[in-house]
């Protein structure tokens, strides 16, 4: 009982089970075939050499395409409600996102539309949301509470989650310490309500496999987000951190120490932030799409922590204010001619070196025998399409799960 995806023109994918570092190449097979049963990839290779065992009932032609894996986007805050198009506006006329938040938009913003939501608005925008980055070949994605930034609404967003309807498999992240409740900046009684009823809660109903906070010049000090991340570690909510985003905070290094599953933006990460991740098993989680629709010249700077030897990965970062979009395709063509990322890199970031951050590269993020079945197939003649062949949709089928999503 197995499907024969046939008339590949490429395969090409990272190997491994564990986030890769000084990532040359990939692994690419011409004209091979794809077996796939029981949900899983039975067989890889040409198609003279495949299993007899393997017995086909069903079978796909993938017309001349490439596949390759599914992509993994490691960060997401998509149970918002609310757009914010006219700050974005705003923006386009010369305020800064800084400026936009300080006079009651920004976080806060999406922080009152999300708490007027039910949860069933919630849980639907998740699912459509969901829905468009299939279209766009993701197959795992993580996606952060933070924007209830009280008990009953961070625990709301997280059963959004939970319950949409989702073709792209979801990881939870509690993210309360993303802004202080509107009103309240700077309220030190809410980092302990985090620590002491919000993280508890969230870790008590299972709602979340990692916890978050964003560390950054007039929102979480260093202190606070450590204390805020060791009490989730020390209830089972694996760490995660904004870090080094709008400004220098030591936020990389702090994210190392603590054993992170990793550190997110690093727009402004010192050389010491690099050496310490470069040292560490944290993962590097660069997100251009953020400083381009900021408009910023400034990205994370990828070729520094990959020639330190930093585990990197990308990620859509969406959400309303800093990065409306769902697509992968998008970070890494950014994450190539933004930040000199090589196409293999960035392939590896978006699949692989994501599925490790999430813990879960020994099932998913290449296309190896015995891993989940998330393959994406591009109608294109071979990867490099991906970056060169830029701002379309090249992706035609997607396959979660041995599973062909429509
Ligand atoms: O990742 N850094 C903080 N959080 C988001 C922005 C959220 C928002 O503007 O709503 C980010 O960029
Ligand atoms: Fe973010």
């Amino acid at each position: 009982m197995a499907l024969l995806i046939r008339n590949l023109s490429q395969i090409a994918t990272p190997r491994g089970t564990t986030g890769l570092r000084f990532v040359r190449d990939l692994t690419v097979y011409e004209r091979s075939v794809i077996v796939i049963d029981g949900g899983r990839f039975a067989y890889v290779g040409p198609e003279r050499d495949k299993p007899p065992h393997l017995v086909i009932d069903d079978d796909f032609d993938a017309r001349g395409g490439t596949a390759i894996p599914g992509f993994v986007d490691t960060h997401t805050h998509l149970p918002f409600a609310g757009y914010r198009e006219s700050e974005f506006n705003r923006r386009l006329k010369g305020e800064s996102y800084e400026q936009i938040a300080a006079s009651g938009g920004g976080i806060a913003s999406t922080v009152r539309a999300t708490r007027a939501a039910s949860e069933e608005e919630l849980r639907d925008n998740v699912a459509a949301r969901a829905r468009m980055m299939s279209r766009y070949g993701t197959t795992t994605a993580e996606a952060k509470s933070g924007y209830g930034l009280n008990l009953e609404d961070e625990l709301k967003q997280l059963r959004a989650i939970r319950s949409a309807d989702s073709p792209v498999r979801l990881v939870p992240t509690c993210l309360a310490a993303h802004d202080f409740p509107p009103g309240r900046r700077g309220d030190a009684a809410y980092v302990d309500e985090v620590v002491e009823h919000i993280l508890p809660a969230v870790a008590e109903a299972k709602l979340a496999v990692f916890c978050d906070a964003f560390v950054e010049r007039g929102v979480f000090t260093r202190e606070q987000g450590e204390r805020v991340l060791r009490a989730g570690a020390a209830i089972g909510l694996i760490p995660r951190l904004h870090a080094d985003e709008l400004s220098d905070t030591d936020g990389a290094a702090l994210a190392a120490s603590l054993g992170a599953a990793s550190a997110d933006h690093l727009m402004y990460v010192s050389d010491r932030g690099i050496a310490a991740l470069a040292a560490s098993d944290t993962v590097a989680n660069l997100l251009p799409g953020t400083s381009f629709f900021l408009m910023s010249d400034r990205y994370a700077p990828a070729r520094k922590l990959i020639d330190a030897g930093a585990i990197v990965s990308l990620s859509t970062d969406c959400n309303p204010g800093s990065s409306m979009t769902e697509s992968m395709p998008m970070a890494i063509q950014l994450a190539t001619l933004q930040m000199k990322m090589t196409v293999e890199e960035s392939l590896t970031a978006a699949t692989l070196n994501g599925a490790y951050s999430l813990r879960l590269a020994d099932s998913i993020g290449s296309i190896e025998v015995g891993k989940r079945a998330d393959l994406v197939l591009l109608s294109a003649p071979n990867y490099l399409h991906l970056v060169y062949h830029f701002g379309v949709n090249l992706v035609r089928a997607v396959f979660r799960d041995g599973t062909h999503l429509s």
